[in-house]
């Protein structure tokens, strides 16, 4: 019997002892200490970057993207810091150490073992519910919250911003999304005293410059589409009454004309929303303008965001409701409503009140070619992609300015078929109106698109006539 105990406890002592000598015999490991460890922290809290040699890896299982670590340790990564990892110059840069594909593949095995950093969060930002609008919100906050200052980025095919912190090129095949997002929520848990930079930015608003920053370089990222999900199906038209009265008819009034209490003292006004025929709208639109708000879609921001309020499926809801009731004007209030003549939409020659472009712009011309592929792209976002409203939804998909919402629009939207109004209407002008919108009237500004897509869009709408 003791003989047996005795024999079970060498075993157990040899399995044990065996499971020590695995761990310290990763190869993984065992190439870093000698290749890397002259440069790289792989323990330890966080430092300056004035202390150290290179970046820490102590999260580095967290931080990198496996794909983009092997690549990088091959020598087939841009350089990321391009004023020098020592911004102070008191290092000379030098190329980085380019080792095997097998000797990184074993490198790559230990980070995702050993250098795990349990601040890190699995899944707090699940990028599978992100969506465009968060991504241009995110952006947003990456232009007016410095960041583009020290991170450099590819706009557009420009290469923009600061470069003496980490490039952000490609920056979504580089990281994993929860290390970024822990890392935003306070940078000096993991770069103190280094140059970095704390925001005031919200929870919310963390989770769109994160998400955002992931999406770069990642062009075929699967953006979320809320509309297009189940919950959308299954909403309750009585619930959203119910909402409407407690939230939306304060402005919107009772029954969707727009007299609420708060409405008399705004600039512009509460929508008419008995005028509009909801199930004529976009989904995307309708989604987007009540979740983030009007600001958001270039409109007013008297209009509330209620995305947090009120949550996915109660923004579902109160569609579901407004789709329900409101069906637009009726025939003897339309006539009505567009009292003279010269407002029918579609009209040539157009009665035309539009303030004139500045001097300097106005007689700017395109500076695109017009050719197949930019009138092609011009016309995918006049048509489909223009944020936050297709110009088709009033200018009409052959942009005769008899779309689904023309009606009832004082002035009406302009009809790019009529030559004797187009004909006066220059490059520079148009470029002027889509970006800043035409004040008082139904056209927005479409300050987020980049002026290639909105030139893109002039060349199309000439070739309407
Ligand atoms: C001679 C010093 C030196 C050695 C040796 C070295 N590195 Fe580096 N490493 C740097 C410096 C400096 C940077 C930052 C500048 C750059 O990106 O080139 C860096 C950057 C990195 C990065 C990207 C860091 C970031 O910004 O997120 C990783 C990952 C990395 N090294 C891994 C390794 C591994 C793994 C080894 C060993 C196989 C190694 N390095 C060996 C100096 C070194
Ligand atoms: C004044 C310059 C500055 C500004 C502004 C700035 N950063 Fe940084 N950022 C840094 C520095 C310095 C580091 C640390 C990099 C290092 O030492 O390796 C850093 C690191 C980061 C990292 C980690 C990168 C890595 O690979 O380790 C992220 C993510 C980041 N910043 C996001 C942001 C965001 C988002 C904003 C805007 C809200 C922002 N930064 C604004 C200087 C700045
Ligand atoms: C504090 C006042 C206020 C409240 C409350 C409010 N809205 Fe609005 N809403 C506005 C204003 C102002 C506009 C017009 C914005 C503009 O034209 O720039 C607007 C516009 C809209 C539009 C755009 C209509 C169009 O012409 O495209 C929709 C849809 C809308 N609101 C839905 C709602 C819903 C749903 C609620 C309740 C959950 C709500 N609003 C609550 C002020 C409000
Ligand atoms: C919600 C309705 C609406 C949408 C969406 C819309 N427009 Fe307009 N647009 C108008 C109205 C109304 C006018 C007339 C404004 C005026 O008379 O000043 C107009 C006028 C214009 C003009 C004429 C400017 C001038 O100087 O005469 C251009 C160009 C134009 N829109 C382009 C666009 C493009 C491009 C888009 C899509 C990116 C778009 N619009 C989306 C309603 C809209």
């Amino acid at each position: 019997m003791r003989k047996l105990l005795l024999s079970n406890l060498l075993i157990l002592i040899c399995i044990f002892s065996a499971k020590i000598s695995v761990a310290s015999t990763d190869p993984g490991k065992v190439l870093a200490e000698k290749k890397c460890a002259s440069c790289h922290r792989f323990v330890g809290e966080a430092k300056s970057r004035f202390d150290i040699k290179a970046p820490d890896l102590m999260w580095g299982g967290n931080k990198y993207q496996v794909s983009w670590l092997k690549n990088f340790l091959q020598g087939n990564e841009q350089p990321l810091y391009l004023k020098n990892y020592r911004w102070d110059q008191t290092r000379k840069p030098q190329k980085h150490l380019v080792i095997s594909k097998a000797e990184a593949h074993s490198i790559a095995n230990y980070f995702s073992k050993s250098l795990m950093d349990s601040r890190v969060k699995k899944g707090a930002l699940d990028l599978s519910l992100f969506t465009q609008m968060e991504a241009t919100l995110g952006e947003q906050i990456f232009k007016e919250h410095s960041c583009s200052a020290c991170h450099q980025i590819n706009d557009d095919g420009k290469l923009v911003g600061g470069q003496q912190s980490t490039s952000f090129v490609n920056a979504g095949k580089r990281y994993n999304v929860d290390w970024v997002y822990r890392f935003n929520s306070h940078p000096p848990d993991y770069a103190p005293h280094s140059g970095e930079f704390v925001a005031d930015v919200s929870q919310e608003g963390l989770r769109f410059v994160t998400g955002y920053i992931m999406t770069l370089g990642v062009d075929d990222f699967k953006f979320y589409e809320p509309w297009k999900d189940k919950f959308f199906k299954s909403t309750s038209a009585k619930r959203g009454k119910q909402t409407y009265k407690e939230y939306c008819s304060q402005c919107h009034g009772a029954t969707g004309k727009g007299d609420g209490p708060a409405a008399s003292s705004l600039k512009p006004k509460p929508a008419i929303h008995a005028n509009i025929a909801f199930d004529k709208e976009p989904e995307d639109y309708l989604y987007n303008i009540v979740f983030y708000g009007g600001k958001a879609v270039g409109k007013s921001p008297f209009m509330p965001y209620w995305g947090l309020t009120l949550k996915p499926q109660g923004v579902a809801d109160v569609i579901a409701y407004m789709k329900k009731t409101f069906k637009g004007p009726s025939l003897q209030a339309k006539s009505e409503q567009v009292a003279k003549d010269s407002d029918q939409p579609g009209l040539c020659p157009q009665l035309r009140k539009t303030p004139q472009a500045p001097g300097d712009i106005i007689n700017v011309k395109n500076p695109l070619e017009s050719n197949k592929k930019n009138i092609r792209k011009g016309k995918l976002y006049f048509t489909q992609k223009a944020k936050p409203l297709a110009c088709k939804h009033c200018h009409g998909l052959k942009g005769d300015g008899k779309g689904a919402k023309a009606f009832n629009m004082i002035p009406p939207p302009r009809n790019f078929t009529c030559a004797s109004t187009m004909n006066n209407i220059t490059d520079g002008q148009m470029f002027w109106v889509i970006k800043n919108g035409s004040p008082n009237t139904e056209m927005q500004a479409y300050k987020n698109m980049k002026d290639k897509q909105i030139w893109q869009m002039i060349l199309y709408i000439r070739e309407l006539l």
